[in-house]
């Protein structure tokens, strides 16, 4: 049977010569079969390989000269060219792990389906969203909204705002777990909880641009045995929006292990317990949004790494300093708001609190809306936001004019 390989095509600024590609292939023969071997061809050098152990590649360059005598051109220029394999072959991102080894070619071959594309189409992708009659055309936002801090109940504010306006809302909606907010009452009946809270989406749906996307950070109250995620995600897929996925925001809070075991050692009502929340993705009509490439922010790491939807971020630390008893951490809004948006687009938050989303949005040169109940919140998001980046922007007014023109409304809270 033909082995086939994966070929890299180098030039390692030196004539590729028989003796010192001798000395590589004999340091390849100590990887796994199909072997690697490297070739010379007219425009230099060429890599063929399968599977490869690059912790042990990584040993062989570092041992070589103890085997070789260093002095050895030969070896040098060995010792050269496998550095150049390693560096290229570590780039590259798609392979299968097999015991500890990289596997490059048909690693993916036991999850290919044939006929992919007619079988998807079979199935209907997101059927629940077909039929909606979302309007592809987008409106601006008016200068007197844009890069603002809003004071006042979300759901009076948003509806000054046009229809499809805003590009990302990333927002943590209040929990209803009894938390002590400056102006709001955080324990509600949850039906009347999530009454005014629709109330409030359905409008973040409405100003939200075709394509655009809502990421909802959720904890539900399992002690209250309310799965407000599934809830929320719902509403979402009834109003016709494309579950984009999930996010899990592990905080490793272990302090949860200790406390509430329900019926301790007892299968009668034992008590689950979490150390994460979720983030909800939905977008509208869209899976796809419009952008230039030049405009997207998002390293090749930071993509690898986001994509994999498990996210490892503390909890915020400075939550007293800033005088707010819920707020999520800057990283998770550095991560949704490179992973979902381009920069120059606009950011909205509609439970905006201290503002960390839009501080984030404004340090990575987002134009960005934030609305919260609480005055003290707004002045907080204000002056934050404004330390964050004010001198990286120019012609912006300062927090403390801006607070002249703000709208202190009288607000009730979802
Ligand atoms: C979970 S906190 C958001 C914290 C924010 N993510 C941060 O990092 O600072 C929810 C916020 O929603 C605000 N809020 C509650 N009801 C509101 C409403 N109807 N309109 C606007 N803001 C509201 C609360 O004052 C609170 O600051």
């Amino acid at each position: 049977m033909t082995v086939k390989y994966k070929s890299i095509r180098f030039t390692p600024g030196f004539a590729c010569r028989d003796e010192v590609l001798g000395v590589v292939n004999d340091y390849l023969s100590r990887q796994p079969e199909p072997r690697p071997f490297v070739e010379r061809d007219l425009a230099g050098c060429v890599f063929h390989f399968h599977t490869l152990d690059l912790r042990l590649l990584r040993r062989d360059i570092e041992t070589l000269g103890e085997r070789v005598p260093v002095s050895s051109s030969e070896s040098r220029e060995a010792g050269a060219i496998l550095r150049v394999i390693y560096d290229e072959v570590s780039k590259i991102g798609s392979y299968g792990v097999r015991a500890g080894r990289r596997q490059y070619v048909d690693f993916d071959v036991e999850r290919k389906v044939r006929n992919r594309k007619d079988k998807e189409r079979n199935r209907s992708k997101y059927y629940y969203a077909r039929d909606n009659d979302f309007s592809p055309v987008a409106h601006p936002l008016p200068p007197e909204l844009t890069d603002q801090i809003i004071c006042g109940d979300s759901l009076e504010v948003l509806k000054r705002f046009p229809p499809n306006s805003i590009d990302l809302i990333l927002t943590s909606p209040p929990y209803n777990f009894g938390l002590e907010y400056d102006r709001q009452d955080d324990a509600h009946r949850w039906e009347r909880y999530f009454e005014r809270l629709f109330a409030i989406f359905d409008e973040c749906i409405r100003v939200l641009k075709y394509g655009g996307r809502i990421a909802v950070n959720i904890q539900p109250l399992f002690s209250d045995y309310i799965p407000s995620h599934h809830i929320i995600s719902n509403f979402f897929i009834g109003r016709k929006m494309i579950w984009k996925g999930e996010i899990l925001w592990e905080k490793n809070n272990y302090n949860c292990k200790y406390t509430a075991w329900g019926s301790w050692k007892s299968p009668s009502s034992p008590y689950l317990k979490y150390t994460w929340e979720f983030i909800e993705v939905f977008a509208k009509g869209s899976l796809k949004k419009s952008g230039s490439p030049e405009n997207a922010d998002i390293t090749a790491d930071e993509f690898k790494k986001w994509v994999v939807a498990k996210w490892n971020i503390a909890p915020e630390r400075n939550m007293k300093k800033y005088g707010h008893p819920a707020m999520f951490p800057e990283e998770l809004a550095v991560r949704v708001i490179k992973l979902f948006s381009f920069v120059g687009d606009v950011v909205l938050d509609p439970f905006n609190g201290a503002g960390t989303t839009t501080a984030v949005a404004r340090k990575l040169g987002r134009r960005f809306v934030g609305i919260d109940v609480s005055q003290e919140y707004c002045d907080t998001a204000r002056e934050r936001g404004w330390s964050a980046w004010h001198d990286k922007v120019i012609g912006l007014e300062s927090p403390l004019e801006r607070l002249s023109k703000t709208t202190d409304e009288k607000a009730t809270s979802p």
